[in-house]
């Protein structure tokens, strides 16, 4: 499916959840969907577990089957839910019934997904709908009207999160591979011709301090329809605004531009969101939108015209209390609650697109926010259908959340190894996002390796993103926390720089003096070295997200006594107990907040 038909704001449509209780199989070997001959089944083949295998004689052999013993939470991942599936990868079919009233003349129906981790087969009643790749992104088919019945449509779901190399991420990544349906499911149902997609934004190409000066604003729209819309018209609303307004549609995209006076811009200091409604057809979709505007001035940030330093905080999409995928709002609020604490007012979304829960709490709560699609460490750069699937994934995660004003960074990658191949299929990926979105800077976490001495950021990649953006650990992964206080840093472009991780291994309440590794002192002590050391970076230093806020799963992590399958960089442990490099870190937010307050 191609992020073209992405239907966005589903919560602003008539639906019906499939959430809950789903039924399912664990195939490790594909057997529902390959012959013992190793081909594909074929669509009627009752053996295959697509098919409702229901017996009509007490003579016929069936060997599969969905029963009430097995089931898994829908939205959730499978680790988390069954012990036996803590370490599975591999195939898992999710099956469950549901009722659809009949569809009125003209209506259409589509099953929607936030998420599934990572290759999903929808089939319904039988028939093939679509296949899905990517673990971190929404996608949606059309449910053709022959097939619905009134009851008891069998809807199954194939999912496998098996690892490959040629896929996106590849084989090697430092988080757990949780598999599953992780995110809402849902039936849309629609008129016949509907908004599929929309942008309302402040326009980028004004001059934000001339705008505030004049109390001119301008918004600039557009409405992209599932197809040509024919007669008819689009009435925008900003009810806080009094704005009402009607637009002739014709074709399959309207755009328009409203001057807007008394307009509160979105900032982290004041995240205002408006209501604005789009009426087409019968419908009516409302969102939470902030008028914003970022750019880079010369080595700076800016938000609305003023410079801006990013106190960030990095998050997993991931609850370490119960060990599993974040997917509701509650699970926002923890996170982004924590993240409110450090006094942080970034947020890195590693390594892939969050749930939209995070996206819109971070709207509301005043978070800048860097998104990320999980081009990870060791891709395969050399091969176009790589390059072509991460594309779909940097497209699908444009388009669900280019209404949010919290969103500034787009970031095409992490430490991807340089070469020229790597950095021809990187600087592809920033075209294409800039092709997709010219409103909000584009990055990717550089690697440094680092030393004591100069640290010479120089990376190719750099020429192309609109803020420089490096990973360093000195002092964790290179010597210890006072070889700060001899590190000089050189960046070769006149481009902010952030430092997009940083930070060191502690097992909370473990306590010894400050060199012992591991130690909560350890960890204090590289961040006081770090912060230091923050004082006498480059004049373009913009920002710093600490790697990480929270302990979270990794099956690379495995000292017995202080891993044991955690990355312990965390700030808070996996109990949510903060270890002492909270305070350092809080304490150092507070004081950039006064100096740089805006
Ligand atoms: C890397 C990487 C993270 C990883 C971290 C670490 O920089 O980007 O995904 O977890 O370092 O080593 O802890």
């Amino acid at each position: 499916m191609a992020a073209e038909n992405l239907i966005i704001n589903t919560d602003s449509r008539e639906s019906i959840s499939l959430n809950g209780t789903w039924q399912y199989i664990v195939d490790p070997y594909d057997t529902g969907f390959y012959t013992y001959r190793f081909t594909e089944r074929s669509e009627g083949d009752p053996e295959a577990y697509w098919n409702n295998p229901v017996t009509k004689h007490r003579s016929e052999r069936r060997e599969h089957g969905y029963h009430p013993s097995n089931s898994l939470q829908v939205p959730g991942d499978w680790n988390s839910q069954k012990k036996e599936l803590t370490y599975y990868e591999g195939s898992v079919w999710y099956q469950r019934d549901f009722d659809l009233r009949s569809l009125k003349k003209g209506e259409r129906a589509f099953l929607y997904f936030g998420a599934v981790n990572y290759e999903a087969h929808v089939y319904l009643n039988g028939k093939k709908l679509g296949m899905h790749k990517g673990g971190f992104t929404p996608f949606n088919f059309e449910i053709p009207k022959e097939l619905i019945k009134k009851e008891d449509n069998f809807l199954v779901v194939k999912v496998d999160n098996k690892r490959h190399p040629q896929e996106v991420p590849t084989v090697n990544v430092d988080w757990w591979n949780y598999g599953g349906i992780t995110r809402d499911v849902k039936v849309l149902i629609t008129p016949d011709k509907f908004i599929q997609q929309y942008n309302v934004q402040l326009d980028p190409a004004q001059d934000i301090a001339e705008s505030i000066a004049q109390d001119r604003f301008v918004v600039t729209g557009s409405v992209d329809f599932n197809r040509d819309a024919g007669k008819g018209s689009v009435t925008v609303k900003i009810p806080e605004l009094d704005f009402t307004r009607d637009y002739a549609v014709s074709g399959d995209r309207l755009e328009f531009d409203i001057e807007l006076a008394d307009l509160e811009l979105w900032s982290p200091e004041d995240p205002k969101l408006y209501n604005v409604e789009l009426a087409y057809n019968g419908e009516t979709l409302s969102d939470r939108i902030g008028f914003r505007k970022i750019e880079t001035v010369g080595n700076e940030i800016h938000l609305n015209g003023e410079r801006v330093f990013l106190r960030g905080a990095t998050i997993h999409e991931e609850i370490p209390q119960d060990v599993r995928r974040a997917y509701s709002k509650e699970d926002a609020e923890q996170l982004l609650g924590w993240a409110k604490e450090l006094n942080a007012n970034m947020l890195r979304l590693a390594h892939y697109p969050h749930n939209e829960e995070i996206t819109r709490l971070a709207d509301a709560m005043g978070f800048l926010v860097w998104s990320e699609i999980p081009v990870y460490w060791t891709i395969d750069f050399s091969s176009d259908e790589v390059l072509e699937k991460a594309k779909v994934q940097l497209e699908e995660m444009i388009t669900r959340d280019r209404n949010r004003a919290s969103i500034i960074i787009w970031s095409v990658g992490n430490e991807t190894p340089v070469s020229p191949v790597r950095t021809a299929f990187m600087k592809s990926l920033i075209d294409k996002a800039k092709s997709l979105d010219d409103s909000r800077l584009v990055s990717a976490a550089l690697e440094v390796h680092y030393n004591p001495e100069t640290n010479h950021i120089n990376d190719p990649l750099g020429a192309y993103t609109d803020i420089v953006s490096v990973n360093e650990y000195l002092g964790w992964y290179g010597g210890t926390p006072d070889m700060c206080r001899t590190a000089q840093w050189e960046v070769d472009y006149d481009k902010p720089l952030i430092i997009s991780e940083t930070g060191a291994g502690a097992k909370g309440g473990f306590h010894a003096d400050r060199e012992t590794r591991w130690s909560e002192e350890y960890q204090e002590w590289y961040y006081q070295e770090q912060i230091a050391m923050f004082e006498r970076m480059p004049e373009g230093f913009s920002g710093v997200a600490p790697w990480i806020l929270v302990d979270f799963r990794s099956p690379k992590r495995n000292h017995p006594e202080y891993q044991e399958g955690w990355n312990r960089k965390g700030i808070i442990d996996e109990k949510g107990n903060k270890k002492k490099a909270f305070a350092v870190l809080n304490k150092y937010y507070d004081e950039m907040e006064a100096a740089t307050a805006r």
